[in-house]
């Protein structure tokens, strides 16, 4: 594996939960497989006034449980020597001021801060960047999500940042972007000639896009309950998997080219209008029940969630592109938390063929499906119809299996560790653009607000489940089932 150049990387937010789970696991991982230079240097921010030693006990209680089996303790010890901690508090302008040991420009070296904290705190830290001089053009910035909770909060979080920052600074992360099946899905489309030909809406029937979620809400009621389902996963995660599925082919794999045709695609969503909000969505809320045999309480039970909340903690959509490839092909997207199992999964719906000739599964209703699964395991299965052994011409549905996690010698990066690593070489093709966030804002709008002024509850489902039985009726009204109920 090649290292990346000599870093500094700041992480504001430095004793949070993002930072303690993902990024210094995933910066660790980086490290111990040899992909980080030997000068790379980790700075962790964090309000607490805090000794490095006290910083570093930290992340050995809250880090290190999440690097699970990958812990070795040579790698680790070593890794650890790259951090160190300093008190800030992005509030107070003056303790920006042991930041400018930084600015001096090398080429030879790049400057990441990563903003792992609240959005509100987004244009502030970067005003303060620039005033101690750290926005040359060897500094990029990761903006963590949520950017925004509606199109004015993102539109003014954009703008304040760039103020101080290029486009090409900026980094918005959206993890599902780093997941190794979305970018085996881009190989896959435009790697190979089979696929191309049937990819519209001649040949697909509808496409689903499941985020599913066993988990509750985790200690995050009070975020939660402000965000919601539609915010927290629809608007970033699920729209830029859509994209990836339905944009065209882009010229090249330098970034503006792939963000290019991914924003086509967000252009070409259907408005919705306030009756296809009835009609085309549907929200759900768990109540109590069981997942994975152990009780569970509803979201309203969950700690920090105000009585009677209509927060949706599911939402399941029928989205419609209306260009000359998809046009009149249903994406069905939908997600949830406490739901049945963790999955999260792609499938393509073919369209059967003209005329049934044999016995057995009828391929004038699904004969071809490719499911792109991302997790819990990451695999693409290519489902089709065969004949069963023996005597006649009975079909019998079979598939072929890429299954990289058994087939792949190479490990595979988690989707942070590669964001990570594509930030510090200035890898800008898997981070949103700022036209990119707006549109998707942009689309997702008309649903908030409809939603807020119904007077109608989110749907009960019970934990446990695949959420409320509207979101089956809204597949079924298309003559449709969700994947799992085929
Ligand atoms: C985050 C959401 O963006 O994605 C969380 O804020 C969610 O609510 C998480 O749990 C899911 O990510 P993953 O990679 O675990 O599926």
């Amino acid at each position: 594996m090649t290292t990346t150049p000599p870093f500094d990387m700041i992480l504001f937010g430095g004793t949070g939960d993002l930072v303690m789970r993902k990024l210094l696991p995933a910066l660790y991982q980086a490290h111990k497989a040899g992909a980080l230079h030997p000068e790379g240097r980790i700075l962790a921010l964090g309000r607490k006034d805090f000794e490095r030693e006290a910083y570093v006990a930290q992340v050995e209680s809250q880090s290190r449980p999440h690097v699970g089996a990958d812990w070795v303790a040579d790698a680790w010890n070593t890794f650890i020597d790259r951090i160190s901690y300093l008190k800030l508090d992005a509030e107070h302008p003056q303790d920006f001021a042991p930041l400018a040991q930084f600015p001096v420009h090398d080429p030879q070296r790049v400057t990441v801060c990563y903003l792992a904290t609240a959005p509100q705190l987004f244009a502030g830290i970067c005003e303060q960047l620039a005033r101690v001089g750290l926005n040359h053009p060897g500094v990029r910035v990761v903006l963590e999500k949520p950017l925004g909770h509606d199109l004015a909060s993102s539109n003014a979080i954009n703008a304040a940042v760039a103020q101080y920052f290029d486009e090409n600074q900026l980094y918005r992360i959206d993890h599902y972007l780093g997941k190794e099946s979305v970018q085996n899905l881009m190989a896959i489309r435009f790697g190979n000639v089979l696929f191309e030909p049937l990819w519209r809406r001649d040949w697909v029937d509808n496409v689903q896009i499941t985020i599913a979620e066993d988990l509750g809400v985790e200690g995050r009621g009070d975020f939660y309950d402000k965000t919601g389902a539609l915010r927290d996963m629809m608007q970033n995660h699920l729209l830029q998997l859509l994209c990836m599925v339905a944009m065209e082919p882009p010229a090249s794999l330098e970034a503006n080219a792939i963000r290019d045709e991914k924003l086509k695609v967000l252009k070409a969503l259907k408005p919705f209008s306030e009756s296809d909000v009835v009609r085309k969505t549907v929200r759900g809320q768990y109540r109590s029940g069981a997942v994975d045999g152990k009780p569970v309480v509803g979201y309203l039970q969950e700690p920090n969630i105000p009585p009677g909340s209509v927060t949706e903690t599911f939402v399941a959509v029928k989205a419609e592109i209306a260009n000359w490839r998809w046009s009149g092909v249903p994406f069905f997207l939908r997600t949830g938390k406490r739901m049945q199992e963790r999955l999260a999964e792609i499938v393509i719906n073919f369209r059967g063929v003209p005329l049934s000739l044999f016995a057995g599964p009828d391929p004038q209703r699904v004969a071809n499906r490719l499911v792109i699964r991302l997790q819990p395991d990451e695999s693409i299965r290519l489902h089709f119809l065969a004949k069963e052994a023996g005597d006649g011409m009975r079909l019998q549905p079979t598939f072929l299996n890429l299954d990289f996690e058994s087939t792949s010698r190479t490990r595979r990066a988690d989707a942070y560790e590669r964001l990570l690593l594509d930030v510090i070489r200035g890898h800008l093709g898997l981070f949103m653009r700022r036209d990119e966030l707006a549109e998707a804002w942009r689309w997702v709008e008309p649903i908030l607000e409809s939603w807020a002024r119904s007077n109608e509850a989110p749907k009960s489902y019970t934990a446990g489940t695949w959420g409320p039985a509207a979101s089956s009726a809204l597949l079924s009204r298309d003559g449709v089932s969700w994947h799992e109920e085929l």
